[in-house]
């Protein structure tokens, strides 16, 4: 039974607000003497004419409010404080959590409803950094809270693999290409052309004519062109997909720039037709100064169109193709205004679908005390920030289980290490709101206690620990239902169950705000309640053997918790550390 919900029902049968906006309303005190919930009266003030805390106090004493989850309901000033009865609460919650397990918090809301989660999207023949994967990492995320919440979820890839860098990438290949350095590291290959054509280039203006040249052939389709750049595109997506193999990252959808710039000239007619071009200064582009931002361009004077171009073409064919109800684009803070252009330009054009479409912005990545062997100017390779990770991870499990005289093999410590070090980077990506810029920096993240995917993953497998150990000695969890839960009613209990029962309303609200942060709040505050009834209950020990039962029931939870929680930021669990 979910608490908070009977609270919102009663509320909202007494006083004749609509349901949605009380569930809205109604809090988490922040103190223990104010209740479990709270419901502020200040919205009924308007339309009950009467002042809030006169409101409160006598919500206090209405009977329609009174249920029997509740052992209490007190007015303080404007807040009716809601006191559940401990008991029943620790009963329900962990009952629902036992019987669902790791769907613990799926819902059905967005049933019938498509959601297009555009990430990652890198260049092709570029390095992969980790601005990209800060994107990838909120996108993969996302993608997995709207499918939690029964969406119909849509992975696109937007590759950049199209512009006039391919001709100087041709011309550049044609005459200083290393086939075999290519086949070795095509990433690192293409990028010393790439920089040795623009050196080259200030010298020697036929360069840019030829590259010109090349970029033309490849927009009219001429087959050696093609092969090239395909070339480069398939060797560069096998890079990339390494990592999101690694990541567990995955794509329904690989349409790059490339794709959309053939659909491009049907954009122009549109806009054309519509008379929404206007010449400026060579350029044909569509004024927005009604939605107050500068004008979307959509062919350049020489008549070529641009990413721009290209953004409304997929705009379009993902509306014809998937008919989204959201089109998200995660893609950092510097393109917001890209972005506003290219959905105001569909508004104007009369597309509904603009509506739906938005932009998922994020900040910068930041790095303290850090070095990398290949830093190049200001790029930290993605892959190498995990290997380092992964690296300095098993050095500190393998000291642990070295003092510990642990009987894990050196495989089962590397395993571990993939899995925790891969969560202690995606980790620092999801940890705070997605705006803010980040800083990377291995005290922080590798720290076994503080705010970290160590610590919830250590959380987890401690206590999967605790509960085979209780097996062996033949005690097994209480079962859903059972009256022994109500034992649970301790502080240290009754706060974590709290915490958990919020779960699915973090998933919520994370969807809403498209923040993987809320879910990475939430299952941190399950793990920090946790290790405060860990270190002030003993489990296992004890005379009454309900308790010991009920408690593991509790441990069970919090396992089935953290990994779903853990599962929606793309962070593995493992079973023991
Ligand atoms: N490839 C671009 C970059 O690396 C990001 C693409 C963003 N997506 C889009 N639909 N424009 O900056």
């Amino acid at each position: 039974m979910d608490f908070r919900k009977t609270v919102a029902t009663k509320v909202s049968e007494a006083t004749g607000l609509d349901l949605e906006t009380v569930n809205k309303l109604v809090e988490i005190p922040p103190q223990d003497d104010m209740g479990d919930f709270a419901f502020p009266c200040f919205t009924l003030a308007k339309t009950m004419h009467k002042a809030p805390n006169m409101i409160a106090s006598d919500l206090a004493s209405d009977e329609r409010l009174s249920d029997p989850c509740f052992s209490r309901i007190e007015a303080k000033g404007p807040y009716l404080n809601f006191f559940v009865d401990r008991g029943e609460f620790a009963r329900a919650i962990l009952s629902e959590v036992k019987t669902k397990g790791t769907t613990y918090g799926q819902s059905s809301e967005g049933e019938g409803k498509t959601v297009i989660v555009e990430y990652s999207s890198p260049n092709i023949a570029k390095p992969f950094h980790v601005g990209h994967a800060f994107t990838t990492v909120i996108g993969h995320s996302l993608a997995r809270i709207y499918e939690k919440l029964g969406y119909k979820v849509v992975r696109m890839n937007h590759l950049g693999d199209y512009g006039t860098q391919f001709g100087k990438l041709i011309t550049a290949y044609r005459l200083w290409g290393d086939e075999a350095a290519l086949n070795n590291d095509p990433i690192k290959e293409l990028l010393r052309i790439y920089v040795k054509f623009h050196e080259e280039e200030k010298n020697d203006p036929s360069l840019t004519t030829s590259a010109r040249e090349n970029f033309k052939r490849l927009e009219d389709g001429c087959e050696e062109e093609v092969a090239l750049w395909q070339k480069f595109r398939d060797m560069s997506l096998v890079v990339f997909n390494q990592l999101y193999d690694r990541m567990g990252v995955k794509f329904d959808n690989y349409n790059g720039e490339s794709y959309y710039a053939k659909m491009a000239d049907e954009v122009v007619a549109m806009l054309k037709e519509k008379n929404l071009l206007v010449e400026s200064e060579g350029a044909q582009v569509v004024d927005l100064e009604e939605f107050g931002v500068p004008p979307c361009i959509i062919l350049k004077s020489d008549g070529t169109t641009i990413y721009g171009t290209r953004d409304l073409a997929a705009i379009l064919y993902r509306d014809e193709n998937y008919h989204f109800d959201k089109n998200i684009y995660v893609v950092g803070i510097p393109q917001a205004l890209h972005f506003k252009q290219v959905f105001s330009t569909l508004k104007k054009a009369g597309y509904a679908c603009a509506d739906k479409c938005e932009h998922v912005g994020f900040g910068l990545v930041k790095f303290q005390n850090m070095k990398f062997s290949t830093r190049d100017g200001n790029i930290v390779l993605l892959e190498e920030l995990l290997d380092e990770s992964v690296a300095k991870t098993y050095e500190l499990i393998k000291a642990n289980a070295e003092t510990r005289n642990s009987d894990m093999s050196d495989e089962q410590l590397r395993e571990i290490a993939e899995k925790v070090g891969l969560g202690a980077v995606i980790y620092t990506y999801v940890k705070a709101g997605r705006e803010r810029d980040i800083v990377f920096s291995w005290d922080q993240m590798l720290d076994f206690e503080g705010d970290t995917a160590p610590y919830l993953i250590y959380t987890y497998a401690r206590t999967r620990s605790i509960l085979r150990k209780a097996a062996d000695q033949g005690i097994l969890p209480a079962e859903a239902g059972s009256e022994v839960l109500n034992k649970l009613t301790g502080d240290e209990e009754f706060a974590c169950a709290k915490m958990i029962a919020e779960f699915p309303e973090a998933i919520r609200k994370a969807a809403g705000s498209n923040e993987p942060f809320m879910i990475s709040r939430a299952v941190s505050q399950i793990a920090r309640a946790y290790n405060r009834f860990y270190n002030n209950c003993s489990i296992l020990s004890g005379e009454d053997e309900e308790l010991k039962r009920a408690r593991l029931a509790l441990c069970e939870c919090v396992c089935n918790a953290i990994e779903a929680g853990t599962y929606l930021l793309g962070i593995s669990v493992v079973e023991q550390m």
